[in-house]
């Protein structure tokens, strides 16, 4: 069994639970290895549909008639909904935060790396957000855009798309290339070597980015959560995750 770096973990079970209780059916765009289903039985949500784009991943789940994890690309997400025969007004996912998870580089060192690449145990796929950084490129939000814009072509007015999110650090040299979306930035340190720490917001791009889209943030939790205890800003680390539900207006 290939391991999951990312799964939802389970201190968030109770929130994203009640998230969904009542709906007919409810599909995970980025559903890893699907926990998604077992959130869904225990919200006594009849149905669930999951879309992974590594098939090791989708693969761990046994799909049942009313629970199926298929594996494919949510930049197709309409499509994938449209041939499973899928109607659902409620989308639950965590995408993936942009951090040093997304790191895909051959490490020169044996230490840990609870990264997507190397948890997988070889190249991700093309299009996975799991090898894209936060406000780097462009690439992370380009291909989230897209697929947030999917999410809500596919919902009528009042859908709902919920979001697991956490906002975290980073360490940058300064001067450095300067970001595409300073806006998202904030240092929150200046470190020796000229070096900052900066506290990196995809939370707060999500929003916007969902906003624009038309999309209503209606509710925002923050929980806590156990996070990962490798590198190097293990002791300061963002303390909560977000659970963010949006409804299409
Ligand atoms: C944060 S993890 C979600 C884990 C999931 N909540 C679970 O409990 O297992 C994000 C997942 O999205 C997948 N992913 C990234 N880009 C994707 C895309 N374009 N289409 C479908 N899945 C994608 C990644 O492979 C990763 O497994």
């Amino acid at each position: 069994m290939t391991n999951h770096p990312a799964k939802f973990s389970k201190t968030l079970y109770e929130t994203l639970i009640e998230t969904i209780r009542g709906e007919q059916n409810v599909v995970d765009p980025f559903a890893g290895v699907s926990r998604i289903h077992e959130i869904a039985e225990l919200a006594e949500v009849p149905n669930s549909f999951g879309i992974e784009l590594e098939q090791e991943w989708a693969e761990q789940w046994t799909n049942t008639p009313t629970r199926q994890t298929v594996t494919g690309d949510s930049r197709d997400l309409c499509e994938i909904l449209q041939t499973h025969n899928i109607q659902t007004q409620c989308f639950l996912t965590s995408s993936t935060y942009g951090n040093r998870m997304a790191d895909h580089h051959t490490a020169k060192d044996k230490s840990t790396r609870n990264t997507y690449t190397h948890q997988l145990g070889h190249p991700l796929t093309e299009g996975n957000t799991g090898m894209m950084h936060f406000a780097h490129n462009g690439q992370y939000e380009t291909t989230h855009q897209q697929i947030w814009q999917q999410c809500h072509n596919h919902l009528n007015t009042n859908g709902k798309l919920i979001l697991n999110i956490s906002n975290f650090l980073r360490t940058r040299k300064t001067p450095g290339p300067r970001s595409p979306l300073k806006q998202y930035e904030t240092i929150t340190e200046h470190l020796n070597n000229n070096k900052i720490r900066v506290l990196c917001q995809p939370t707060l791009w999500h929003t916007h980015t969902l906003q624009q889209i038309g999309f209503t943030l209606t509710n925002q939790q923050h929980t806590k959560t156990r996070r990962q205890k490798q590198g190097a800003n293990n002791n300061i680390r963002a303390p909560h995750e977000t659970i963010l539900t949006f409804t299409k207006t």
